[in-house]
């Protein structure tokens, strides 16, 4: 995924190429050289957390883990404000989404304010990462794994759960070009009652091959449809969906509601609330495929776009389904794709008051005087 690390000693100097990194980052191409790394024994209970070089894991072949997948994950940022300083956003919402996974498979359940500290101890240390552009930020992937070594199926008596960072642009471009979707017909994401609703690795493994034909038939990615009918719409293999209705009093926003089979996206649920202080008309409704081909081909559906952390917000601009491929609108994005996004990314770069509390934040302006330079490194 990412290059040799530049700096794999904590407290390291600044790399002489890290400018240049900040300014064209990719998603996820370079580590910062650091990890935050917390552990919990049966027993013991959970460690306080430690800054470590990036280095490979050693585990032992026979690792629960690795076997049995037991391992579970988050993806978040934290953002550099117009003033220089850096908060992460919504930090506790994704603590407490990771204990609600963990917590499905029998995996022991970190305290939030454990989590918040290993967040807010690595991006400090790495303060000097986190890019200034707007949209780009310091991508934290917190990996929750399995580490004992046996080979009945039980629950793991240990765990680990590694914090990397990246500088990153958005996974899909910074220039939020429309994605091409198509409906998954021969296989499906996840069921009620499994574990969809979890950031579990399974899952995405689950979507992979489905994702990978998708890729190859010229789309960015498969839209999921439910298990038991495979007739309503889902989400992505890493982002929500949202559809964008023409109404006689204006737009009106709908998403797929949370029955345990789609993840209970951060993003999506920023989005209704900015939505809501927008007064644009937003709920969470089950919306048929058929629904949203009629919509698309009436015009009633003006716009559908996908949300999440890696991605930000991205127009759909056409949708592959019953075998022909339909532009979403003009195939371009839409104004109230726009206008959400630009309201989220306000308040992640602290162009707009934090009105729901959702900056933690990690560190002062410092770094303001110290963007483009050589500057200080904790
Ligand atoms: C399957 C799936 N759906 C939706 C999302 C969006 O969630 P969030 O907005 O919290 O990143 C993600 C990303 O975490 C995901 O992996």
């Amino acid at each position: 995924m990412s290059e040799t690390p530049p700096s794999a000693v904590p407290g390291a100097q600044v790399p002489p190429g890290l400018d240049r990194i900040l300014r064209d980052p990719g998603f996820c191409r370079h580590s910062t050289g650091r990890v935050s790394v917390v552990e919990w024994e049966s027993g013991s209970g959970w460690s306080e957390p430690r800054i470590e070089p990036y280095d490979k894991l050693q585990m032992d072949p026979a690792t629960l883990g690795l076997h049995y997948g037991q391992a579970v994950f988050e993806g978040m940022k934290a953002f550099r404000g117009a003033d220089g300083s850096v908060s992460l956003f919504r930090a506790a919402d994704h603590g407490r989404r990771l204990g609600r996974s963990a917590a499905r498979l029998a995996m022991a359940e970190m305290p939030v304010e454990l989590f918040t500290r290993a967040c807010t101890e690595l991006v400090a240390a790495d303060e000097r990462w986190v890019p200034a552009g707007y949209g780009q930020s310091l991508y934290l992937r917190p990996l929750l794994l399995a580490t004992e070594a046996e080979m009945g199926l039980r629950p793991s008596r240990s765990y680990r759960c590694v914090f990397l960072a990246y500088p990153a642009d958005p996974c899909f471009g910074s220039d939020f070009r429309p994605l091409a979707v198509t409906a998954a017909t021969e296989t499906v994401r996840a069921v009620r009652g499994g574990t969809g609703e979890s950031k579990c690795a399974g899952n995405y493994a689950a979507s992979l091959l489905t994702r990978t034909e998708a890729q190859a038939a010229g789309y960015d990615e498969a839209l999921w449809l439910d298990g038991l009918e495979r007739r309503w719409v889902e989400e992505l293999s890493t982002m929500n969906v949202f559809f964008v209705w023409r109404g006689e009093d204006g737009p009106r926003l709908t998403t797929p509601p949370c029955d345990g089979t789609i993840v209970r996206g951060i993003t999506r649920d920023s989005l209704l609330t900015l939505a809501d202080d927008l007064g644009l008309p937003a709920s969470e409704e089950p919306t048929s495929i058929d629904a949203v081909r009629d919509g698309i081909r009436s015009g009633g559906l003006a716009e559908m776009f996908a949300s999440g952390t890696a991605g930000v917000v991205v127009a759909v601009g056409r949708l592959g389904t019953g075998g022909q491929d339909l532009i979403v609108g003009d195939g371009k994005e839409g104004p109230v794709t726009e206008r959400l996004r630009t309201a989220l990314l306000d308040v992640q770069h602290a162009r707009t008051p934090d009105t729901h509390g959702w900056l933690l934040p990690v560190t002062g302006n410092a770094g303001a005087a110290t963007i483009e330079g050589e500057g200080r490194h904790a």
